[in-house]
């Protein structure tokens, strides 16, 4: 049985997210989505406890899909999981001269892993979670970017911060 492992800061998820998740989905007996929680990275519009609680809450119906969050190391959380296969989207070359060093480095680290890429679907390949928030910080349409529940509370992070 492959466990697979789709680490990412999800801050929000958004439909490409969405997409790799229920790619890797098809392909892995089990696939856990690890939420990062940084406590060095403080600009997370939603803490670790909330991002977790999203992708659980838009992830419900795929069985085999667990959803958890990590600190430290990758290398280190595959290990404690038993996990051997890490999955990431990509988009663009951009993301692949990040993604080529992260991958040599998580195997220095943990020999018994192996990183695998999916190419993110060409309608989703320009989204980015950054400029979701960018884009629903101005009150602007993000409905077709992210799944109905983080529109929903997309809207009430940014009214909330309007309010107080
Ligand atoms: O969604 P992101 O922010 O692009 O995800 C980046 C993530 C979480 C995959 C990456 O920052 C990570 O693996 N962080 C854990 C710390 C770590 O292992 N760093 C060394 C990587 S070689």
């Amino acid at each position: 049985m492959v466990h697979a492992v789709y680490p990412g800061s999800f801050d929000p998820l958004h439909n490409g997210h969405l997409d790799i998740i229920r790619r890797a989905h098809r392909i892995y007996d089990r696939l856990t989505v690890a939420v990062l929680h940084n406590p060095l990275k403080d600009r997370y519009l939603f803490d670790v406890d909330e991002r977790v609680a999203i992708v659980s809450d838009v992830v419900k119906n795929l069985r085999g899909v667990e959803v958890d969050s990590f600190g430290g190391l990758l290398a280190d959380y595959m290990r404690r999981l038993d996990a051997t296969v890490i999955v990431k989207g990509l988009r663009a070359i951009s993301d692949f001269e990040v993604e080529l060093q992260m991958a040599h480095l998580n195997r220095q680290l943990n020999p018994n892993v192996e990183t695998t890429f999916i190419m993110t679907a060409t309608r989703w390949s320009y989204v980015s979670s950054t400029r979701v928030k960018e884009i629903a910080r101005y009150g602007a349409d993000v409905s077709k970017l992210v799944p109905a529940a983080v529109q929903r509370r997309l809207r009430e992070r940014y009214q909330e911060a309007q309010a107080g």
